[in-house]
């Protein structure tokens, strides 16, 4: 017996534990494992099996490294007709997660039983393919089609508790997982249980066209996404089909599916998401130091939303702002925050209790500083004050404590000269609002110690956030590259575009809101104010803020709203890039939704290239994940590096030099980097490999 899957026999009842740590993927030894532990199970007279997961959970799922290579047998339909055909029961013993193919293998056996803090799933859509083990036929079989539907096509995990509701899980065991399956199996030895694949009774009478309706709101929200439709497909051939048939369609969707670029892409993401935090050169014994007590230097909108990521997360946390009343405004924002998520039903009153006792604040700077940790700055965006904020710390912080700045441009560099620990001072750039969004660049300085650097790391994980590490330089990497994409907007809009055009391309590729769209929410006077800072203009955008029109604040920017906030497209608007336009003597076309999207997205992935030539992002898949998390970048497109790649890099090195030219944009000249692979047949993916 291989030691991925240990045979424990225990009288009638044989326990056969999944032993694949950290995760217990279903790997090729493991699926072999099974069948031979049932198989051996079943020659040895045993009435009952319980499968039950080694270490920190039941199992994760299909082991993906495996996908697109030759497979190797058994597969899991082998392993799921022994456990079907096994003459007695089956049970599987769920702690952790029973997750993908993990809850595939469970939904199989003729019982489930699971601790009450697990968690099942079947997070296949989010990874760009169907579940591809009998999840969409066995599932329905169990729960019904539309309460299936709901959870295949989210790809959300339910808890234990709920799916014992719900039906997916026979009993909940109190005390000692293992103890309690064996105790159940024994007892339940001899009772029928009839196998998933053999149900009727949640499936027959389903009304089809009921049925397409809760499809058609759950799709709603998956945009351009396709494996979401798959799902549903997937899960329709369970009441429209026999159960082998249905098995088939599964099959057929799975193969498609998983071979496609979307799931390329969110497998990219999925592997990347992990990668980033292998910081490269990071010595093995780079430590973090230990976090007790976070203070956050300001209490406005960043500051506001850390503190709440710190609470959110059972850090302690206290806000030092200038004046009492600011104080009061920013912890009862943070508050009112809370409040809402609790009346939407998404926080419990004792949760909320919880994390409101964690935030703290106070006007004493030096005493608050004291006792502090680690101190995340997050005051007005000006060099000036971040020095005297520093050089204060300094002085406040016990020695050895780290000092970030949350600056969205400015030079950390600059701001750790004002200090006498510059080892100790990093960048955590936090993306607003700062409660919601995951990703976190954290801005490594010149002298910034591996400690430092470990330290803003750890901290960022344990409150929830996805570091990426980048290196200092204006923007760093996000704002930089969106930067370049700017000027972009601006000349289109002159060209031939209106602002719904521009939209509507990059919503159809799949961003949660355009840029023109997402200017009118953040505020057009924000952009105004740096051009005025920079000494740059921007024609159309200057004349629209001219005329009072800030964005959603004023109800009007490059959209009117009406009482709902919908966007409308405005004839105001219109008539100002029709007048801009003449005055600059620029002869508008018709201009394509192909070249809309190539002169938005090429910018980006040149300056992209510049990035990594510069090593202020050590790998493309840093700047992909920092788009996917932090810029409403879709994950089933992989990020802007990604795409590039998809695209082929001599395409876009062509399309760069064309588009340089003929919008006289010397930013848009492709770069070394760009030359070089698109000479040498190479992509982004494959460098340094
Ligand atoms: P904000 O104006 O909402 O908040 C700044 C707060 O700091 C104010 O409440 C102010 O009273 C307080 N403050 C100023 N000096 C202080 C001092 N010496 N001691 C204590 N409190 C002090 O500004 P926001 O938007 O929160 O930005 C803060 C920082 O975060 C800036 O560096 C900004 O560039 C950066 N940032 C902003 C993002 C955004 O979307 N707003 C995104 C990422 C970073």
């Amino acid at each position: 017996m291989s030691d991925f899957v240990q045979h424990v026999p225990q009288g009638d009842v044989h326990v056969l534990r999944l032993n694949n740590p950290p995760v217990n993927t279903l790997r090729t030894e493991i699926r072999a494992g099974l069948l031979a532990g049932v198989n051996a199970a079943k020659a040895q007279g045993a009435k009952a099996v319980v499968l039950i997961g080694a270490g920190r959970m039941f199992c994760a799922g299909a082991e993906m490294t495996e996908f697109g290579k030759p497979r190797q047998p058994p597969s899991l339909t082998e392993v799921f007709d022994a456990i079907e055909g096994f003459p007695g029961i089956v049970v599987a013993a769920i702690h952790g997660s029973a997750l993908g193919g993990g809850l595939e293998l469970a939904l199989a056996c003729h019982a489930r039983v699971a601790v009450a803090g697990a968690q099942v799933g079947l997070p296949e859509v989010k990874r760009g393919f169907v579940p591809g083990a009998g999840g969409t036929q066995r599932l329905p079989r169990m729960i019904g089609p539309e309460a299936a539907a709901k959870i295949i096509v989210s790809g959300d995990p339910i808890k234990a508790t709920e799916a014992h509701k719900l039906g997916v899980i026979d009993a909940i065991i109190e005390g000692d997982l293992e103890a309690g399956a064996v105790a159940w199996a024994k007892t339940n030895i001899g009772k029928t249980f009839t196998l998933a694949r053999n149900r009727t009774d949640k499936i027959s009478g389903q009304d089809p066209a009921a049925y397409d309706a809760v499809v058609a709101g759950l799709l709603k929200r998956t945009r351009g996404q396709e494996s979401p439709k798959g799902c549903a497909e997937a899960v329709r051939a369970s009441f429209t089909m026999p159960f082998e048939q249905g098995l088939q369609k599964e099959r057929d969707l799975f193969s498609t599916l998983v071979a496609g670029e979307q799931s390329k892409a969110l497998r990219h993401i999925f592997f990347g998401e992990r990668e980033v935090l292998r910081i490269p050169g990071m010595p093995e014994d780079a430590k973090s130091l230990p976090v007790e007590r976070l203070v956050v230097i300001g209490g406005g909108t960043m500051g506001g939303g850390i503190a709440m990521s710190a609470a959110n997360n059972g850090v302690p946390v206290t806000i030092v702002e200038m004046s009492e009343e600011a104080l009061q405004k920013g912890l009862a924002r943070c508050h009112a925050n809370w409040e809402r998520t609790v009346s939407s039903g998404r926080l419990s009153q004792a949760e909320y209790e919880k994390r409101k006792a964690l935030l703290t604040g106070s006007t004493d700077f030096e005493g608050t500083v004291a006792k502090a940790d680690l101190v995340i700055e997050a005051v007005f965006e000006n060099m000036e004050v971040k020095k005297q904020v520093f050089a204060r710390l300094d002085k406040a912080a016990r020695p050895g404590v780290v000092l970030a700045s949350n600056t969205s441009t400015l030079s950390i560099d600059e701001i750790a000269s004002a200090t006498s620990r510059p080892e100790l001072v990093v960048g955590m750039h936090f993306f607003s609002p700062a409660n919601v969004m995951r990703l976190l660049e954290n801005v490594r300085g010149a002298k910034s110690s591996w400690t430092t650097i470990a330290t803003a790391t750890e901290f960022g994980k344990r409150i929830g956030k996805l570091p990426v590490l980048v290196g200092n330089c204006d923007g760093f990497v996000g704002n930089r590259m969106t930067g370049k994409r700017t000027p972009q907007v601006e000349k289109l809009l002159l060209e031939g575009c209106l602002p719904q055009d521009i939209d509507k391309v990059m919503e159809g590729y799949g961003m949660a809101m355009g840029p023109l769209a997402t200017g009118d929410l953040a505020g057009l006077d924000i952009g105004a104010a740096v051009r005025k800072a920079r000494g740059t203009v921007a024609p159309v955008a200057d004349a629209v803020v001219a005329l009072g029109r800030f964005g959603q604040k004023t109800g009007k920017g490059w959209y009117m709203y009406d009482e709902k906030r919908n966007r409308l497209p405005d004839p105001e608007v219109e008539r100002i890039i029709l007048e801009v336009a003449e005055k600059m003597q620029v002869r508008r076309r018709k201009i394509s939704d192909e070249e809309i999207l190539d002169r938005l997205l090429l910018p980006m992935v040149n300056e992209g290239a510049r990035i990594l030539e510069e090593g202020v992002a050590y790998r493309p898949i840093d700047i992909d994940v920092i788009f996917i998390n932090g810029f409403g970048w879709p994950a089933f497109r992989g990020g802007p590096m990604f795409w590039a790649d998809t695209q082929g890099l001599k395409t876009v090195r062509d399309k760069l030099a064309r588009y340089a030219e003929a919008t006289n944009d010397a930013n848009l000249k492709p770069t070394a980097l760009i030359e070089k692979l698109a000479a040498e047949g190479g992509t982004f993916a494959g460098m340094g490999r």
